[in-house]
């Protein structure tokens, strides 16, 4: 871990990019808008909202996986690259969508999912059908493991992500398969070149239609340790554990990496990487460094895993502190741009809750502020910004009075039906894993986007049931009447995103600093570029507080650049002087002298 702590340098050759000059919209098809009143959001839905999008000043829309899928994980298990599911459109609706984002100067990332594919996909079809089959190879099988009693039992203890052993017995070839993630979600075999070639094939495909770049699903796994150890006990509750010590950052990642990498290089197009558990820093560097030809940026994990419980539990109740979050911050800000390598910001997407209900407890009067501060710390970081759909006008967590009927996501379900089926399935024990979810489920995103005030939220027609319930709050928190208020969060939003371009040195090639680093209630950090300096500040509790910026070196103010109270033209001259009075959430950028 110690070169995450490295000191900053200061700015030397700096690598410019457009990638890291661009911030990025992510549409999760299902619940963005649906056009044609099926209760399902769609490619046409997408298509009527794109000047919405334009307006906000992004640069890319990132694509959510929308091919053909049984949808167990919601298009995350792909059963035909080269199709769109039905639900979704068609592939030439697709390249209406290309079309219509470069029309508006902007770009389109799909998402690929080339880990593992749905159980439907023809290959697995076929690789299941028998040992003999030309397509055996291109999953991971292996023979069972017969334990003291003489037992049939999984090739190892892995844990599936989405709860329960990560493997699967096949009875008719009598074999298990690996599925890191859903029963459903077999694991492609990347040792196998035909696999590799197959996947080039399908980046072409999407290239050639116009697509600038991917975001790649859970790219860190598609490497595993070939004697498929078992995993280290760390939970002794449960016979499963996280093997990740031998599929995350495996021994072929760079090579297969590259392989796609070079596609992508050819067409001038980008990628972003997931990668969960990333802990070996210089493994991480090679992916990203932009001399490397693998990936451009990652996401990591540290900062939306601070509320987990005990060993990675997320469904389990787990503490942080302010503290803890600006070190991680601290940490990819430094490691990053000491580097070479680039970093992906977010606070949500679909896999996480609501940043406004995570991040910060804001009571129901200051929602609006609370989000206007968390999209000021977030998008002035050295790194490009990713917005989710929904995220731009503080949409919220389901409420807590839902059901469990409400909830969609398998990784929720599959949790609460292993639950029902403990031995620790009383009220209490499901009252308490009903909390975590309305914390920390992955429906909190999924909820569909809040249009206007009309029925269903105007995401689909008012009498037509939508695949998820919109969230009550749709009334009060909604795209119509933020659109019409200049002093909403999504106009808030537009003007972070028209600041970091306007001071582009600063906050996308500037260094990064943090400030003040044992306080508990205010964030503040610098950027820098040659002579010029900006202070970014952020009170991060519901109440009026005082801040020293003198003790900091930070109060000699040139110019208040953004305010989230007010406009810069009334704010000037506020921030003077040795201490500062920060309003409940208050974030400003401020360039110093
Ligand atoms: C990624 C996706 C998530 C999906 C999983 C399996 O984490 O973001 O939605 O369930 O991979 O594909
Ligand atoms: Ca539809």
């Amino acid at each position: 871990m110690s070169s995450l702590s490295a000191p900053v340098k200061p700015p030397g050759d700096i690598h410019r990019a457009w990638w890291k000059e661009s911030s990025v919209y992510q549409i999760w098809p299902a619940s963005f808008k649906d056009s044609n009143d099926d209760g399902i959001g769609d490619i046409p839905g997408i298509i009527s909202k794109l000047d919405y999008i334009r307006d906000l000043g992004v640069d890319i829309v990132w694509l959510c996986p929308s091919y053909k899928s049984p949808q167990v994980d919601m298009g995350y298990d792909i059963a035909d690259y080269y199709s769109i599911a039905d639900e979704y459109g068609t592939v030439a609706d697709v390249e209406k969508l290309i079309k219509g984002c470069h029309d508006r100067g902007m770009k389109l990332l799909m998402d690929l999912v080339v880990n593992h594919t749905s159980d439907q996909h023809e290959w697995f079809k076929k690789s299941r059908s028998s040992k003999a089959s030309e397509f055996r190879d291109w999953y991971v099988w292996k023979p069972p493991r017969i334990d003291e009693n003489g037992n049939r039992q999984p090739p190892n203890n892995w844990v599936s992500h989405f709860q329960g052993s990560a493997w699967e017995y096949d009875e008719p070839t009598g074999e298990y398969y690996l599925h890191l993630y859903a029963v459903e979600q077999p694991d492609l075999n990347w040792e196998n070149p035909a696999v590799r070639k197959a996947v080039h094939d399908i980046v072409r495909f999407w290239l050639d239609k116009g697509a600038n770049g991917f975001r790649m699903d859970v790219i860190n796994f598609i490497s595993k340790d070939q004697a498929f150890p078992d995993a280290p006990v760390q939970d002794k509750d449960t016979p499963w554990q996280w093997g990740d010590k031998y599929y995350a950052n495996g021994p072929r990642l760079h090579e297969y990496l590259q392989g796609i990498g070079n596609i992508l290089k050819e067409y001038d197009t980008f990628s972003v990487g997931e990668m969960p558990f990333v802990k070996d820093t210089a493994e991480v560097l090679k992916a990203v460094r932009h001399d490397r030809n693998e990936i451009n940026m990652i996401f990591n994990f540290e900062h939306v895993d601070i509320d987990h419980g005990p060993h990675g539990n997320k469904f389990k109740p787990g503490s942080w502190k302010l503290t803890e979050l600006k070190s991680f911050f601290e940490r990819w800000q430094a490691f990053m741009y000491n580097n070479g390598g680039w970093n992906a910001l977010y606070w949500e997407n679909h896999d996480q809750p609501r940043s406004i209900d995570r991040y910060v407890n804001a009571p129901q009067a200051l929602r609006s502020e609370a989000g206007k501060m968390l999209a000021t710390v977030l998008a002035l970081h050295a790194g490009s910004p990713f917005i989710y759909q929904g995220q731009e006008i503080g949409m919220g967590n389901v409420p807590i009075e839902w059901g469990m009927e409400e909830y969609k996501d398998i990784d929720c379900l599959n949790h609460w039906n292993l639950l029902l089926k403990s031995s620790d399935s009383g009220p209490e024990a499901q009252k308490a894993a009903r909390q975590e979810y309305q914390k920390k489920s992955r429906d909190n995103a999924r909820t569909p986007v809040q249009w206007s005030a009309e029925p269903n939220g105007g995401f689909t027609g008012p009498s037509i049931k939508p695949w998820m319930s919109v969230n009550p709050e749709y009334t009060k928190v909604n795209a119509a009447d933020q659109v019409k208020d200049p002093n909403s969060l999504y106009h808030y939003w537009a003007s972070v995103l028209k600041l970091r371009k306007a001071y582009l040195d600063i906050f996308v090639y500037g260094n990064y600093e943090l400030v003040d680093r044992n306080n508990q209630h205010v964030y503040a950090y610098t950027r820098a570029y040659s002579d010029s300096k900006a202070l970014v500040l952020a009170n991060w509790t519901d109440y009026e507080l005082s801040w020293d910026a003198a003790a900091q070196k930070v109060n000699k103010v040139k110019e208040v650049l953004l305010d989230t109270y007010e406009s810069t033209s009334m704010v000037q001259g506020r921030f003077s002087g040795a201490q500062w009075t920060l309003r409940p959430f208050e974030a400003a950028v401020v360039l110093l002298e």
